[in-house]
């Protein structure tokens, strides 16, 4: 192959790359550099612009830490982290889908019975959620695990607190023989996603909305049953529309009722006003997908 030049560079970085050992990563790569160097040539990239970009993502790796994941970040508000998931939701008709993970996760939350506050000694008005984890045909699950976190009433998950050592608005709980669980927590705000980096700096130079509409996160899962990644937003609140991130979708969206003081759904008597939501959650069992329904559909 000649030198390189306008015309036939392209092509010469995907032969070159087409080496790559292992196969599917040969594939991400080779597919990319066209789409790179079509957009770089589409734009008329800049030397200046070039150098920008790349330090933008040296900048955006300098403030990604384990507490910050300001890659993610990155991903969420240009609508890629919502379009992977999306991509990779296969669930049959009538699961309940997913969402994005985010940046918050933290995977050893203590184990709570049923009714348990998640939320022990943090402000906020308390919150009931309720309901019932079931399979496609309307059966309950017993024993199913419903992994929760979600942030305080300012907006901040624990892992954004350096000085918080136990855990903080988070905890697992099963799925009782009947499939019901109850969890006692506080009800959600929406929240601004963090904007004093790199992507932040990007953001304020647009009219983008940096909020995240009240959610809760769950990870559900059970064995047999295909482990879902999710959240619940509240009906009626504020960025339902516009969330910074694009999680929402209809089926996530729950009725969160207020109640004045009185006796919560733990039989507990509040003297301040709080909320329950009552919410079911359907499992999908191992290997069904959307795919394979469809083709069980079509009569041979
Ligand atoms: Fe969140």
């Amino acid at each position: 192959m000649p030198y390189s030049t306008l015309d036939n560079i392209t092509q010469q970085a995907v032969a070159r790359w087409s080496t790559t050992h292992d196969p599917r990563l040969r594939e991400l790569i080779t597919k990319l550099i066209p789409h790179v160097h079509a957009y770089a040539k589409e734009v008329g990239l800049t030397h200046q612009e070039w150098l920008a970009g790349l330090n933008f993502l040296a900048r955006v790796g300098q403030w990604t830490t384990d507490a910050r994941g300001e890659n993610i970040l990155l991903s969420d508000v240009m609508g890629l982290s919502m379009l992977t998931v999306m991509l990779n939701d296969k669930l049959p008709k009538g699961a309940t889908p997913h969402t994005v993970l985010g940046p918050f996760y933290v995977d050893d939350s203590p184990e709570l019975e049923a009714g348990a506050n998640m939320a022990e000694g943090v402000a906020g008005e308390p919150c009931f959620i309720s309901g019932q984890v079931r399979n496609l045909k309307g059966e309950p699950i017993a024993g199913a695990t419903l992994d929760m976190w979600q942030a305080d009433d300012e907006g901040i998950y624990e892992v954004q607190l350096s000085e918080k050592s136990g855990p903080y608005l988070r905890g697992v709980y099963h799925s009782g023989p009947d499939g019901r669980f109850l969890v006692k927590t506080i009800a959600p705000l929406g929240y601004a996603i963090p904007m004093d980096g790199p992507v932040g700096e990007l953001i304020k130079g647009t009219d983008i909305s940096y909020f995240r509409p009240a959610h809760i996160h769950f990870i559900m899962s059970a064995p047999g049953y295909q482990k879902i990644i999710t959240h619940l937003f509240k009906r009626g609140t504020e960025y339902l529309e516009n969330d910074a991130v694009y999680g929402v979708k209809q089926e996530l969206i729950a009725d969160f009722h207020r109640h004045e003081p009185g006796v919560a759904p733990t039989g507990e008597k509040l003297d301040t006003p709080f909320w329950t939501i009552e919410y079911d959650f359907v499992l999908a069992p191992e290997g069904a997908t959307a795919d394979a329904e469809a083709k069980q559909a079509v009569p041979a």
